[in-house]
């Protein structure tokens, strides 16, 4: 596989171009932003763990019938995956609410939702990324009632996983974001689950402590953001109990276990 140009660079990947006309290079950056990049910043390691944490969850939904873009992980910051086309569309699931739904709803910050809660924000960092009803997605074509009802099936599966997998290491999902995409195939247009699922697009916090294990480590300026998403790599068995990750020597991530 030979990696050509730069395709498209976002704010934490970058995508390169394959000698494949269906396949691209995920690269992970350490950059951090917040607030639709009013925030950011490098953190030293970032990229390596999110590679390493959402391999380990796209192949798990893989294994449980969620299509996903995964192909393969190459390296410490890049995997394989197949080239989509994005639905323009943030696929925001909550399970207790956090972040951006207090402040817009005066909720309380970790009042358990009865049900899984999907909401829809356009993906377009200049508009700030606004929350839009569904009406508005076929209004302007950004996607159609199919694709959403198809969408929304595996939304409420990868959430039941999710969970699932988390609350059997300690760990609470509260919410995630999710971006699924068209991958044309021999005249075939199928939905995929696509972009990254990590602790920089979902929030976790520790079942016991509430200790939040994810970018609001970074949003809140908490510190300690590597060795949180070390944690939550370590606990999902992911890196070797003994490799000691800090935010200096995580470029000696040596001791990654090499999943099969
Ligand atoms: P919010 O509380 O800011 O709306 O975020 C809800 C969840 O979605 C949280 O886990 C962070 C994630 N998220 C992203 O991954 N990317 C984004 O651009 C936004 C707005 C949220
Ligand atoms: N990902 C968005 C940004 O970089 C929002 C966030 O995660 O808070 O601005």
């Amino acid at each position: 596989m030979k990696k050509g140009k730069k395709l498209y660079e976002g704010k934490a990947k970058i995508i390169y171009a394959t000698n494949d006309k269906d396949l691209v290079i995920q690269y992970f950056k350490d950059d951090a932003t917040a607030f639709n990049n009013q925030k950011k910043t490098t953190i030293e390691g970032k990229g390596v763990l999110n590679n390493r944490i959402s391999e380990h969850i796209l192949s798990n939904l893989g294994q449980i019938g969620i299509k996903n873009h995964l192909v393969k992980r190459l390296n410490m910051r890049e995997q394989i995956i197949k080239l989509v086309e994005i639905i323009p569309i943030e696929f925001i699931v909550r399970n207790v609410a956090s972040g951006s739904i207090t402040k817009r709803l005066g909720i309380e910050d970790g009042t358990v939702l009865k049900e899984p809660l999907v909401e829809y924000c356009l993906k377009d960092d200049k508009l700030g990324d606004p929350l839009v009803a569904e009406e508005h997605i076929y209004a302007f074509d950004w996607a159609t009632k199919e694709e959403i009802k198809k969408v929304k099936k595996m939304i409420l599966r990868i959430n039941d996983f999710m969970i699932g997998m988390f609350r059997g290491v300690g760990i609470k999902l509260i919410d995630f974001k999710l971006e699924f995409g068209r991958f044309k195939s021999n005249g075939k247009n199928e939905i995929i689950l696509a972009d990254e699922i990590s602790p920089d697009t979902c929030r976790l916090w520790d079942t016991v402590t509430d200790k939040k294990l994810d970018k609001d480590r970074f949003r809140k300026d908490l510190g300690d953001l590597i060795p949180a998403y070390t944690e939550v790599a370590k606990r999902l068995g992911i890196l070797h109990e003994q490799s000691n990750v800090s935010a200096v020597n995580v470029t000696k991530i040596s001791s990654i276990k090499k999943r099969k």
